[in-house]
């Protein structure tokens, strides 16, 4: 049996950031993770970072090629039935903006520093299963190499995603949970991006988002209905929609090859508490929101920064204050977020009755005529403070 400080379970934004946070504290990991590099580095995901895991990125030292590839954004467009108005972030927040970024290129940037510093990630790793979580020595047993395995740890962070297997180890564990009536259809486009900065699109035939990853390449979304299959949405008729959602006068949208295509549900999930005894549950694995706000990575990130400070404190004093509050002090910032997130879902997409529709096009008017409106949508969406 090997032994570590902290089991790490999956390899996502959540695992490697808290794995070089808890490096630069000098406390020791092992990440374990179920897919290969390759499919892991592959994995098309939203793409916004707020201000505070941009900065944190930087400063622990993966910030490098956010920064040359990467584009900050100091505005989003916000388009109600063809009439675009921009939210000027950096104006309405004392200065900060948002980078656009792809989730999979900074999961590249993470794992290659985590591998030159010597650390250590197990891809390929099956049958991961918890023990002895409330006991002071949890295992970790999984197998790799078609070899039955065993990590004894201080302590397990669940890092493993909305369908992993930590999250099972919580006993009375609660569950909140949303289905959103609506799915978004992604793609990712070999095309220049017909806008600088991201557009968010209210139609009367559902909402839209034009967003982007390079200059050579855009990302774009459609409201669809949660039961709609792919094959049912041929690349010519995603762009037809889209051009006729995205349409403003004097604008136009330029098509390319769609490179890569889906489907993906829209909801809400909270899981309460986020830990037992030794065990941390984080990003993913303990909560979701809607894609709406591109808020997933960033809450993730949050989470192992409150995480990695109180396992720093508890290595270094044996104070455990820090560790009893995770749950509560993560949870204040995801209802919030998931707030924020739901709000935006439903301020932009095409739902509900006629007088729903009243409610909600009073909403968009508010939010384009009032300035405390709008800077109060400008600071959810740029990010609180990250630790
Ligand atoms: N054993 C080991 N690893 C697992 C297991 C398991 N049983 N189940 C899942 N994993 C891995 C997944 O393969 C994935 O690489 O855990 C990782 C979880 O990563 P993410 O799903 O990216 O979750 P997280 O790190 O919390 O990041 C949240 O990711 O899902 C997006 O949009 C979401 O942006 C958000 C961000
Ligand atoms: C993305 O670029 O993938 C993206 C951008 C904004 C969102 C969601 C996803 O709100």
């Amino acid at each position: 049996m090997s032994a570590t400080q902290v089991g790490i379970v999956g390899a996502g934004p959540a695992g490697l950031v808290l794995a070089h946070l808890l490096q630069r504290c000098g406390i020791e990991s092992v990440v374990l993770e179920l897919h290969d590099r390759e499919y892991v580095e592959a994995r098309v995901r939203a793409g916004v970072l707020e201000q505070g895991t941009a900065d944190l990125l930087n400063r622990i030292g993966v910030g490098e090629r956010m920064r040359s590839d990467g584009s900050v954004h100091r505005g989003v467009n916000l388009q109600f039935l063809g009439r675009r108005h921009r939210i000027a972030l950096d104006e309405l927040t004392g200065g900060k903006a948002i980078t656009v970024y792809g989730q999979q290129e900074v999961v590249k940037d993470l794992i290659a520093a985590r591998l030159a510093a010597g650390g250590e990630v197990r891809f390929g790793v099956e049958n991961v299963r918890l023990e002895g979580v409330e006991t002071d020595a949890p295992v970790v047993h999984y197998r790799h190499d078609g070899q039955e395995r065993a990590l004894r740890c201080d302590v397990v962070a669940g890092c493993d995603g909305f369908h992993g297997c930590c999250r099972d180890a919580v006993p009375h564990a609660r569950t909140f949970e949303r289905e959103h009536p609506f799915a978004w259809l992604g793609i990712l486009a070999a095309v220049a991006p017909s806008t600088e900065e991201l557009i968010y699109a209210y139609h009367d035939r559902g909402f839209a988002l034009h967003s982007l990853r390079s200059p050579e390449l855009s990302r774009l979304y459609l409201q669809v209905d949660p039961h709609d299959r792919i094959e049912s949405w041929p690349d010519e008729r995603i762009w037809e929609e889209l051009q006729l959602r995205l349409a403003s006068e004097g604008w136009v949208l330029r098509e390319g090859p769609v490179l890569e295509k889906g489907i993906t549900a829209l909801r809400s999930f909270v899981v309460e508490p986020m830990q037992h005894r030794r065990l941390f549950l984080a990003g993913d694995a303990a909560h979701i929101v809607p894609a709406t706000g591109a808020k997933g990575m960033n809450l993730a990130v949050a989470d192992v920064v409150v995480l990695a400070q109180a396992l720093d404190v508890w290595y270094r004093t044996g104070r455990d204050d820090g560790l009893r509050a995770y749950s509560a002090t993560c949870l204040r910032r995801v209802w919030r977020v998931q707030d924020f997130s739901v709000w935006m879902t439903m301020l932009m997409h095409r739902h509900g009755d006629a007088f729903t529709r009243r409610v909600q096009e009073a909403a968009q008017a508010h939010v384009c005529e009032s300035v405390s409106a709008a800077r109060c949508l400008a600071e959810s969406y740029v990010g609180g403070a990250t630790l």
